[in-house]
């Protein structure tokens, strides 16, 4: 495989910010939307971002994610500043060891629930992909839905869709960003569950932003954002 690259150590790592500030300069007056945010995730665990709209949570997950690149300090997945790795290294680590869930789900409309989980897993060349496919989706309790398109499934399936194509490469890292925001509250609790059960059962390292108590309720670590500083922890 062309791209891939070794990460043995990220199995008993996490996700670290070492006084992370990010500033966004488009064009206009710089921006400053994190200052100094030092926090660290450990495998197994669900850490839950709060705070309101704009306080900074997305823009903290697209860096623990390294979508995006801190202005000062440093982002450190399986210990590796993102900031340092190639762009190689980038596209294999984004690829097959972070998995991304959204509030709007981001199925691809023209695929069925299986081929988009399995999608994923042939970008990377992965060997058995249709077979870790339905796996998945079995594990988020949809596989008698494997031919479905998204449009004929509820908000809560897609959802769960969403998180068996996160997990189509057991990454040790899942980010989710508000993944109940769009959901009645039973779907929202499903969903939840899976999330939950990503770090008790596959020692993934969880990042969840939430407006929802019930989220935050499912978390081991709860830390407060209010513009862009970390005000409370617990
Ligand atoms: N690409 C960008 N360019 C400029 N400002 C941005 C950009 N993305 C986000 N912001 C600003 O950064 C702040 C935090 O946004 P965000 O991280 O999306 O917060 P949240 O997810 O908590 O709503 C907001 O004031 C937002 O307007
Ligand atoms: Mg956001």
């Amino acid at each position: 495989m062309g791209d891939s690259v070794e990460w043995e150590e990220m199995a008993s790592s996490r996700v670290e910010f070492r006084g992370v500030s990010k500033t966004y300069r488009n064009g206009g007056q710089p921006v400053a939307v994190l200052h100094e945010v030092s926090l660290g995730a450990a495998p197994g665990t669900v850490t839950a971002i709060l705070g309101r709209s704009g306080s900074g949570k997305t823009t903290l997950l697209n860096l623990a994610g390294a979508m995006d690149f801190p202005t000062a300090g440093e982002v450190l997945i399986a210990g590796r500043a993102t900031s340092a790795l190639s762009a190689r290294e980038l596209t294999a680590l984004r690829r097959t060891r972070i998995g991304f869930v959204f509030q709007f789900f981001q199925l691809l409309p023209t695929l069925t629930a299986l081929e988009n989980v399995e999608l994923p897993l042939q970008l990377a060349h992965t060997p058995k992909s249709r077979e870790t496919a339905l796996d998945r989706l079995g594990w988020v309790g949809l596989e008698d839905k494997a031919g479905s398109f998204p449009y004929q499934l509820s908000g809560g399936q897609m959802q769960r869709v969403a998180i068996a194509r996160a997990l189509a490469h057991s990454p040790e890292l899942v980010i989710a960003d508000e993944p109940t925001g769009n959901l009645d509250d039973a779907s929202g609790a499903q969903v939840l569950a899976l999330l939950r059960a990503s770090a008790d059962r596959f020692g993934a390292t969880v990042l969840v932003a939430t407006h929802s108590a019930e989220a935050a309720a499912i978390a081991d670590v709860r830390v407060r954002l209010r513009d862009g500083r970390i005000v409370e922890r617990a």
